[in-house]
C-alpha cells in the first residue's frame, strides 16, 4: 500500500507538470484532458493515504501529514486553475513547494 501511495503522488506530480506545460504552450485541449486524469489521481492519493491511516496508530504527526497532503492537492488544483485563467500563481507556488517538501519529509520520517 505504501508503494501504491508513493506511485500515485509521484504520477500526480508528473501529470501536474505536464498539464501546466501543455497549458503554457497553448495546447488547452491537451491540458484539459491531463487535468481530468490528474483529478482521478488526487482521489487515488487520498484513498491510498486513508488506507495507510487505517493500518497505523494515528498520532498528531500522522494527522498533520494527512491534512497537509490534502492541502498540497488543493494547491496543485489552485495552480492549475489559475494558470488556465492566466492569473498570478507566485504565492501559490511558494506555499505549494514548502508544503510538498514538508509532506515528503514527514512521510519518510514518520
Ligand atoms: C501530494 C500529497 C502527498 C504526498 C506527496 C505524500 C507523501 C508521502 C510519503 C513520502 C510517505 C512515506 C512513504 C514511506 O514511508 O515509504 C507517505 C506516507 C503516508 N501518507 Fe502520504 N502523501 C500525500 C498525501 C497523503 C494524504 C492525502 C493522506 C491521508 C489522507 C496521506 C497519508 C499517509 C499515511 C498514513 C502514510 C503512512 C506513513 C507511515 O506509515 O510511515 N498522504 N506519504
Amino acid at each position: 500500500m505504501t508503494h501504491a501511495h508513493i506511485s500515485t503522488w509521484a504520477i500526480a506530480l508528473i501529470l501536474f507538470v505536464v498539464a501546466l506545460v501543455l497549458q503554457k504552450s497553448g495546447k488547452a485541449k491537451g491540458a484539459k484532458i491531463v487535468s481530468m486524469i490528474l483529478r482521478v489521481f488526487y482521489i487515488l492519493i487520498v484513498v491510498t493515504g486513508v488506507q495507510l491511516l487505517f493500518k497505523i496508530n494515528i498520532t498528531g504527526e500522522y494527522f498533520l501529514k494527512a491534512a497537509l497532503g490534502i492541502v498540497v492537492i488543493g494547491l496543485m488544483e489552485m495552480i492549475s486553475v489559475r494558470t488556465r485563467k492566466e492569473k498570478s500563481t507566485v504565492v501559490f507556488w511558494v506555499i505549494f513547494l514548502a508544503a510538498l517538501a514538508y509532506v515528503i519529509h514527514l512521510g519518510f520520517s514518520l
